[in-house]
């Protein structure tokens, strides 16, 4: 079973729309002649307010090679809602993908299971493709409860959600004490947890689809991790923080995940 990689920027709460439109820029320039098939899928989720001049920078000048993501949505089409985002304003501006459940949402906004499976399901239903995020802290990892852990929000996340619509998610596995710390998961480590979720998407989905689901790693990606990452059975690609933010780091990421 081949999976196209896929290289994701999580800008997280950074880049003004100026800064937003040179860092694209940058990007799009230094991977415009590299060959499409050879390329990952090169993903990049500014905050909502630089949607638009990103956007403007990909997709409407016809931008193959860079797709573009929501850091977050809310599941209700519109409504009283003060400073949420419904999927379907972002779609208007071409994402193609939203990030959901990051530990970030999870820690300091207290999103639930329950509210990052109705995020699914409608990011789904829209015709979008939701990029969940999961991952353990370090108590959890030391007390010896990461995999039941994964596979609670593996299953949670994706509760009533066809299995066909299944293979078509991705999913980031990301160890919270890994995020923003420079330490990142040893690769097998990465890959073994990885399997762990492949074998809980197997459970709900059935071994075919689960085969399908791109699985990513999160957590202090760099140059220098990407190749031993990429190099794994079962890691598809990196969602990338800290070092996505300058154009030289992500296209030496994006390089490094090439075929
Ligand atoms: P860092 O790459 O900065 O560790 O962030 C990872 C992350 O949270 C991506 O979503």
């Amino acid at each position: 079973m081949s999976r196209r990689p896929i290289i994701a920027g999580n800008w997280k709460m950074h880049n003004n729309r100026a800064e937003s439109a040179k860092l694209v820029c940058a990007i799009k320039e230094a991977i415009q002649d590299i060959d499409k098939d050879a390329l990952p899928e090169v993903v990049v989720a500014p905050v909502f307010t630089s949607l638009g001049v990103v956007s403007e920078n990909i997709c409407h000048c016809g931008c193959e090679r860079i797709k573009l993501a929501a850091q977050n949505c809310y599941f209700e089409p519109k409504g009283a809602f003060t400073g949420e985002v419904s999927i379907d304003m972002i779609k208007d501006f071409g994402a193609k993908f939203i990030i959901i459940g990051h530990s970030e949402r999870r820690q300091i906004f207290s999103e639930t299971d329950e509210m990052i499976n109705k995020k699914a399901i409608a990011i789904i239903e829209a015709g979008l493709t939701p990029i969940i995020c999961c991952g353990e802290t370090l108590e959890q990892r030391e007390l010896g409860v990461t995999d039941s852990h994964i596979a609670s929000q593996i299953v949670k996340a994706l509760d009533n959600v066809k299995p066909s619509d299944i293979a078509n998610v991705v999913i980031a596995y990301e160890p919270i004490w890994a995020i923003g710390t420079g330490k990142t998961c040893d690769s097998t480590e990465a890959n073994r947890v990885i399997k762990v979720i492949r074998n809980t998407l197997a459970q709900i989905a059935g071994r075919e689809n689960a085969e399908k689901v791109r699985i990513l790693y999160g957590g202090s990606v760099k140059p220098e991790t990407i190749k031993e990452q990429m190099a794994q059975s079962d890691i598809d690609g990196a969602l990338v923080g800290g070092a996505s933010l300058k154009a030289e780091s992500f296209v030496e990421i994006i390089k490094g995940a090439m075929k």
